[in-house]
């Protein structure tokens, strides 16, 4: 009995468990596991509507990471600066609504994290190709910065999460994230800085060689 169990215990925490990163700040381990490939389809749907692209900043720089939104709202940035738009300027329709599994999911996540009724109005949809990465910055195009939590969801090839403070200066904590974790951050750590170290090079079976991020926040 028990002869497969391994000999030292893995360095990535168990499915299942929480992690307080900070007060109003938790690492769900494979909070999202069960409903993965639902959601990895349900990004092909809403990349078929708005596809993904490569947003230029207002500094005039292409970001590596490419992006695409659902929800009331969609994130975007251009030479006027960064924004929510109602209509996704590169098709001229309405962003595709936010999928109910997302919905449940961002939501159910939010309880566990300590928020209740999170009613996200945006997801934001990053994907990582091997080797790029998100500088450290803070979420602060919404307009409510105080209450509401942001929503991480991470798929695919793993990646490490930077959690620092509320200044660009203090130092950072650094979050393994594998396929499956979510991490949730309100209250009192809403406007924690955070980014994403270059992804490794690897191969995900439901993903392949990249890494999908889902970002619920509350934008308006
Ligand atoms: C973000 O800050 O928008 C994304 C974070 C992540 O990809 O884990
Ligand atoms: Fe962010």
């Amino acid at each position: 009995m028990h002869a497969n169990l391994p000999l030292f215990a893995s360095p990535l925490p168990a499915t299942g468990t929480r992690e307080e990163l900070a007060p109003g700040a938790w690492v769900l381990r494979g909070f999202a596991l069960d409903v993965a490939e639902t959601l990895l389809a349900e990004i092909e749907r809403v990349a078929a509507a708005s596809p993904f692209r490569h947003l230029v900043t207002p500094g005039g720089q292409k970001m590596s990471v490419a992006m695409t939104n659902c929800g009331e709202v969609g994130w975007f940035s251009d030479r006027r600066g960064y924004r929510y738009t109602e209509t996704d300027p590169l098709t001229g329709k309405p962003w595709p609504a936010l999928p109910a599994s997302f919905a449940k999911l961002a939501r159910d996540a939010a309880r566990a994290a300590g928020f209740d009724d999170y009613a996200p109005d945006v997801c934001l949809i990053n994907r990582y190709e091997v080797g790029t990465r998100l500088t450290l910055h803070q979420d602060h195009d919404e307009r409510d910065r105080r209450a509401a939590p942001i929503v991480s969801v991470s798929l695919g090839l793993p990646a490490t999460f930077l959690f620092g403070g509320l200044a660009r200066k203090e130092p950072q904590r650094r979050i393994p994230l594998v396929h499956g974790d979510v991490v949730a951050w309100g209250g009192p750590s809403r406007m924690r800085y955070h980014g994403v170290l270059p992804i490794k090079d690897g191969e995900h079976a439901l993903t392949g060689s990249r890494r999908y991020n889902l970002t619920f926040r509350v934008a308006r």
